[in-house]
């Protein structure tokens, strides 16, 4: 039994993580977290309170950082802007929490000698084209396209510089787009399946011809902790499931798994500067360390997320108005 620190554990990936622990684990689990638009308490209800500690603070503030290394054993680092259309309206909170924040938190494991797991993206990697039988792996040259890629670019160099410069004992890894329960509604999965919930049509960027490498969010946490446990030090491993699928078969899954016609959506505007494909290569992990992913059908997948929105619009639903309005002013 070891004390877990997870940063970002309100958002996301970052509350299925939390979940992922107490369910499998016997761990003491303490969530650092800034609850910016993206982070909700109410991902972590009902989590027992003897291993479970939530800490509403920020990433960049050094004290409270250093309050906490001195009280876990390990963190896991998951706090970030991770919205790419919102890094296109607003660079700065990028910077100042991937670059800063993730700088932050490597002093403090320099200084109080704490094992760390630094989560990044396949984004830092670009894109490849659509026919290319190339996918990406941890030799894969960084190429980030938006401000939100470059600066979890920045982060995996900052962390490689400090395991080189200063000793850190950390690792990192880099996965493809995740799915499941507890995702913000700005995101493209829950924001179609909670748009067909409303009666709204879907909206699909551009021809829906980009690729995505989908891994649902379980398999992300267990791919993690496998490193945690058995990762060597210094080293990048990327995690996937080899789930590529275009966004339009996405859209025309969520519609036929709900009821709708397959093509009751719109095109919209694409996003400027869209990554066309992400594939990850992730033999590394599986054969070095023995990990492997069990939601391999992503149809049952995606039908279980439909059914977690459906069974929680009290979730989501503060949410969705302003996610809409935000879309909309920009014609998506
Ligand atoms: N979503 C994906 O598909 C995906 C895929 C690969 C990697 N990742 C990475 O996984 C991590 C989590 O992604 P997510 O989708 O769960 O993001 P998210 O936006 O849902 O959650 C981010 C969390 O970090 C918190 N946070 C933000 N700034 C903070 C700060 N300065 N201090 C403390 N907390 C702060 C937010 O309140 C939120 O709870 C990110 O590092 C992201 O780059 C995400």
């Amino acid at each position: 039994m070891s004390k877990i620190l997870v940063t970002g554990g309100a958002g996301f990936i970052g509350s299925n993580f939390v979940h992922y622990l107490m369910d499998n684990t016997d761990h003491e689990v303490t969530v650092l977290d800034s609850l910016t638009y993206a982070g909700n308490k109410a991902s972590l209800v009902d989590l027992p309170s003897n291993r479970f500690t939530f800490v509403h603070g920020d990433i960049r503030d050094a004290e409270l950082v250093d309050e906490l290394f001195r009280k876990n054993d390990t963190v896991v680092h998951y706090a970030a802007e991770s919205h790419n259309d919102n890094s296109l309206d607003n660079p700065r909170p990028f910077l100042e929490t991937n670059i800063i924040g993730t700088y932050t938190l490597l002093e403090a494991a320099r200084k109080y000698d704490t094992r760390l797991h630094h989560i990044s993206t396949d984004e830092v990697y670009g894109d490849l084209e659509l026919d290319d039988p190339e996918r990406f792996s941890e030799s894969t040259p960084y190429n980030p396209s938006s401000p939100y890629s470059s600066t979890k670019a920045g982060s995996d160099l900052l962390v490689r510089a400090w395991v080189r410069s200063f000793g850190v004992r950390a690792t990192i890894s880099n996965c493809s787009n995740n799915y499941g329960p507890y995702q913000h509604v700005e995101k493209f999965i829950p924001r179609q399946i909670t748009n067909v919930i409303r009666g709204v049509r879907p909206k699909l960027y551009g021809a829906g011809e980009n690729v995505r490498d989908w891994i649902h969010a379980d398999d992300h946490s267990s791919a993690v902790m496998t490193i945690v446990d058995k990762g060597v030090l210094g080293e990048t491993y990327l995690i996937g499931a080899d789930g590529e699928k275009n966004n339009k078969d996405v859209v025309e899954l969520i519609l036929t798994t709900m009821g709708q016609p397959a093509d009751a959506y719109d095109h919209v505007t694409d996003r400027p500067g869209h990554d066309l494909r992400y594939a990850i290569d992730s033999t590394k992990l599986r054969t070095e360390l023995g990990w492997k992913p069990t939601h391999a059908d992503f149809e049952s997948g995606i039908a279980a997320t439909i059914d977690w929105y459906k069974a929680n619009e009290a979730w989501w639903a503060p949410t969705k108005d302003a996610t809409e309005a935000f879309y909309a002013s920009k014609g998506q």
